[in-house]
This record gives C-alpha cells, sequence and structure tokens, in this order.
C-alpha cells in the first residue's frame, strides 16, 4: 500500500510500522485520516514518534476513528473527562496489563482499537509487547484450524480482574457488581476481522474462560495450546517508550502485554479506547469450484449475517 499523505517503515514481516509525516496534535484532514485507518489495517499496531499531544489532542485524535469508549470500569481515569483511562504502576499495584489479552473482550462489542500515550517511563523497562493474531490463526495447522471453526469461548471479566479487584478496600463488592454490569460473554473462537476480512484468533490468557463446547480438561488443554500460539516470540514486537510516543493498536487482530520488569519505578500511561462491534466468524466453504457457501457464527450460536 503507498501512503500520500503520511509514511510507514515496517517493523516486522507480521505486524508494526512506525508513522511519520504526522502531527497528531494539529487537527487532521480527511484524507489523513483515512491514510492512517488503511495504515492501521495493513500493520496492526501504528507507533507515531516524537509528538506532543495533551488530553484533548488525544481524545480528538482516537475520535476520528469511532465513538469513544465510557471509562473503563477498573482502571483510574482523568477527572475532567473520564474516557482518558490512566494506567499507572508503582510497583505491581494489578495485574491487568502483565498477562497477554486484546482490550476488554469480556464486553459484547469489543474494542476496536486502543491510543496508548506514555506519560512517565521507568529509565528502564516498562516496554509493552504486541503480537499478530492473524500470524497466530496462519501458522496453525489445518486439522486445528478446522475445529476451531465451530467453537466459542466464553470471556469473563471475573477471571481478568478478580484477584487485583480483592487486593482492594471493597474489593469483592466491586467484582460482584461488575460481574452484574458485564455478565459471562460468548465469542468465537475465531475471529473474522470487520475491515480486512482476514481471519485472527481469538482467545486470550486474561479473560477467556473456556471453550463452550468442549469438556473442562478438553478446553484447558485447547486453551493452553492456542494461549502458546499467540504467544510465540516469532508473531511479536517489543517496543521500548520513549516520552512523545504515541501506539494505536487495533484489537480485533493483535495481543499485548505490559512488561512489569521496572520494580517500583514509577510507569503512568493514558490510554483511550474506540468502541468496536461484536466478534463474528465467516466461514467460505469451498467444496467445489461452483460451490461457495458464507455461513456467519455469531456470539451465540448461528448468529446474524453481516
Ligand atoms: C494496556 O494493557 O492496554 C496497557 C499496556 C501498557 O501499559 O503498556
Amino acid at each position: 500500500m503507498s501512503y500520500k499523505q503520511i509514511s510507514t517503515t515496517r517493523r516486522s514481516p507480521y505486524l508494526g510500522a512506525f508513522v511519520d509525516g504526522i502531527d497528531l496534535s494539529q487537527p487532521l484532514t480527511k484524507e489523513t485520516v483515512a491514510e492512517v485507518r488503511s495504515a492501521l489495517l495493513e500493520f496492526s499496531v501504528l507507533f507515531f514518534r516524537n509528538q506532543s499531544v495533551s488530553d484533548s489532542e488525544h481524545l480528538r485524535f482516537a475520535a476520528y476513528f469511532g465513538e469513544l469508549d465510557t471509562p473503563h470500569p477498573v482502571f483510574d481515569c482523568k477527572e475532567d473527562d473520564p474516557r482518558l483511562t490512566v494506567i499507572e504502576s508503582k510497583g505491581r499495584a494489578h495485574d491487568a496489563e502483565h498477562y497477554w489479552h486484546s482490550d476488554v473482550t469480556y464486553q459484547e462489542a469489543p474494542s476496536l482499537g486502543s491510543i496508548l500515550i506514555a506519560r512517565k517511563i521507568p529509565d528502564s523497562g516498562g516496554d509493552t509487547v504486541f503480537a499478530s493474531m492473524y500470524a497466530a490463526y496462519d501458522t496453525l495447522s489445518s486439522p486445528i484450524k478446522k475445529m476451531l471453526e465451530s467453537l466459542t469461548a466464553q470471556h469473563s471479566i471475573e477471571r481478568g480482574w478478580a484477584t487485583s479487584l480483592r487486593m482492594q478496600p471493597n474489593g469483592e463488592k466491586r467484582l460482584q457488581k461488575l460481574k452484574e454490569a458485564f455478565p459471562l460473554m460468548t465469542h468465537p473462537v475465531l475471529r473474522t476481522h470487520p475491515e480486512t476480512g482476514r481471519t485472527a484468533l481469538y482467545v486470550n490468557e486474561y479473560y477467556t474462560s473456556r471453550i463452550n463446547e468442549l469438556s473442562e480438561p478438553e478446553s484447558e488443554g485447547l486453551l493452553r495450546i492456542l494461549h502458546h500460539q499467540s504467544q510465540l516470540p516469532d508473531f511479536q514486537i517489543r517496543h521500548t517508550w520513549q516520552i512523545g510516543d504515541v501506539a494505536f493498536w487495533d484489537n480485533r487482530c493483535t495481543q499485548h502485554y505490559a512488561s512489569h520488569d521496572y520494580g517500583a519505578a514509577h510507569r503512568v500511561m493514558n490510554r483511550v479506547t474506540i468502541v468496536g462491534d461484536r466478534p463474528y466468524f465467516k466461514q467460505v466453504f469451498r467444496q467445489a469450484a461452483w460451490v461457495s457457501t458464507p455461513l456467519v457464527w455469531g456470539c451465540r450460536g448461528v448468529g446474524k449475517m453481516r
């Protein structure tokens, strides 16, 4: 893909690119926004360097790509605009980012993408690692791919947040409220990306609690295989933050992991999350040259056509 308004430098064969020629503190033209969106679809994670972006500019940039998510149910947020999530560590305050995950997959319509800005970084450590779930899927063997086509999995806010919430005063009560607000959610194990049409593996260690169609031990065993596949270093890039860096990732086809390798040093990141759509899996059978039957799996069994 060639770009006129921006320039891109690929970071690995599977995902990631630096984007230059753009100032995120300024309003963007329609053409530039369209190119950033195309670049996100092409590279799955974009990194903008040497930016100086205020909170309101952060929100404005994110809003070019869709509706902004309501305040995060657990992370702190900014008082003047709760759509700005503050992810702050002085020591291991919570576990959330320190597991591989895609953002808020316990929601019915999990996030399209997230935009993260480094506000305070440790002298060393605190990198974020990103992995391509297209590559994780593409490199599975054919029999496993075939089996995954008919499977759905539960995603649970409790699985992700119970430990850190229970360490806080009133944590048990908050957890119960969150479980009422976000009941167990079922998504297909394979997700068709709604814009690229590509298939991505869509289970993550942090929120996926079990595969619905399998027995408990089968589900555990298969999830172990799939998490191993998702976390292979082969499909990853690692970003070492500088102040002024902005990362924009596509939650529909990537996972990420915040390395907690900086002891009690202070690290502060601000995140804005863009609302996405309900995951679905669209399978195209090619039984013979003249047959092409699309089947669409929704979140609870056979679902809506898209
Ligand atoms: C996140 O998990 O969204 C934040 C990642 C990070 O703090 O590096």
